[in-house]
């Protein structure tokens, strides 16, 4: 990849060639006007639009190891619950009874082939959703239990990470996410064991969309992470852009720095198993559209759902991976590691309340994008894309 060009692979989004052809930086697409991230309208339209449509991170399939395991999340703000059934498959559902709507799994663990609601009992199979048993049926003038299956969602997988996708039409993982999947592959994902932190950790001032443009984006970097930025070769940092993801390099300096945690991870931080030594040189992050984003480092691979709450918040749902037997030193890098995660994130907060505060100025409207945002741009693109559509 050339170093910090944004390379737009699809017309589709981007409209635009990679280049201007006579040297001048690419074109990048237009930041979000500010309308896009104010009141609940806004929000609710991209619950439909956006998250209703797209595939969002559920979890490892080392969490459902099992046949008759489950997990639950949402899509958006939509219960879904996904379980591994007594054939081995995965399946996806809307984690609602269709008797009077109660949520049927809560959290995560074992079940049953038959999934019992907890309110009046009725059941259901795990590998059809199709309603079992109905507790003093006779009781009913009418039950078509035929029509009163679980409704389904889509469930499909990406390198050992579990997607799922409310809607029936929308186009397959694979297809969205062409090209990822072989590159998250050398990190061996299905093989890593979570650790450290898990489940919503912590919410942001802003509006998700804020939260998620600044992921995109290494621009803000040697003016707000100064110690990302004595760890990270700027010059070199990557960007690229595709249909349904974008890819971020961001290569470790050679030089030792100047601060003493940071000289230890770079001295101490060793590929896992499968990674090269060259791959210990090398941080890279993926974002999933819309709001999935995969942190590769030599030592763990980290998921952070950024989830909407409400229209100027956002709750952040950690997961951390790494190798089933680190020693002690690659214990020790995981644990700098996070310390440099949860400074930059510190940074970061601070950073997109201020950006939730600004644009709710009247006269406001945004300024054009450097090259280094491309894939603001490409986020922005497929936002209009799918709100202004819907
Ligand atoms: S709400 Fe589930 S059985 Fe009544
Ligand atoms: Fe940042």
């Amino acid at each position: 990849m050339s170093e910090t060009s944004a390379q737009i692979t699809s017309a589709k989004t981007s409209g635009a060639a990679a280049n201007g052809g006579n040297g001048s930086a690419p074109r990048v697409g237009r930041a979000l006007e500010p309308h896009y991230y104010l009141g609940e309208r806004a929000l609710q339209r991209e619950m439909e639009t956006v998250f209703a449509r797209s595939w969002q991170y559920a979890g490892h399939v080392g969490e459902l190891p099992e046949p008759n395991t489950y997990i639950t999340t949402v899509a958006g703000d939509q219960p879904v619950l996904v379980v591994r059934t007594e054939d081995g498959e995965l399946r996806a559902y809307r984690n609602v009874c269709r008797h009077r709507g109660s949520e049927l799994l809560t959290g995560e663990g074992s079940c049953k082939r038959a999934l019992r609601c907890r309110y009046h009992g009725w059941t259901y199979d795990s590998t059809d959703g199709s309603l079992l048993g109905v507790p003093e049926h006779r009781g009913y003038a009418e039950l078509d239990k035929v029509r009163l299956g679980l409704m389904p969602a889509r469930v499909e997988l990406l390198a050992g990470f579990i997607f799922i996708n409310l809607d029936a039409d929308a186009p397959a993982l694979a297809e969205v996410t062409a090209g990822l999947g072989e590159r998250l592959e050398r990190y061996n994902i299905p093989d890593l064991v979570p650790f450290g932190i898990k489940g919503i950790g912590g919410s942001q001032p802003a509006n998700w969309k804020i939260v998620v443009e600044n992921y995109l984006e290494g621009y803000h970097v040697p003016i707000a992470h100064p110690g990302l930025m004595r760890l990270l070769d700027y010059q070199r940092y990557g960007v690229e852009t595709h249909d349904g993801w974008a890819w971020f390099e961001a290569p470790l300096r050679d030089a030792p720095s100047s601060n003493r945690l940071e000289r230890a991870y770079q001295r101490l931080a060793r590929p896992m198993a499968g990674l090269t030594e060259a791959d210990s040189k090398v941080w890279r992050y993926a974002v999933v559209y819309p709001n999935t984003a995969i942190d590769m480092y030599p030592d763990q691979v980290n998921v952070w759902q950024i989830r909407p709450d409400g229209s100027n918040a956002t709750a952040d749902r950690w997961a951390c991976f790494r190798h089933p037997n680190p020693g002690p030193v690659t214990r020790l890098v995981q644990r700098i590691n996070q310390r440099f995660n949860n400074e930059v994130l510190d940074e970061d907060v601070d950073l997109v309340s201020a950006v939730q505060t600004g644009i709710h100025t009247r006269g406001y409207s945004p300024g054009p994008l450097s090259e280094r945002e491309a894939a603001v741009g490409w986020f922005a693109d497929r936002i209009r894309a799918d709100v202004d559509a819907g």
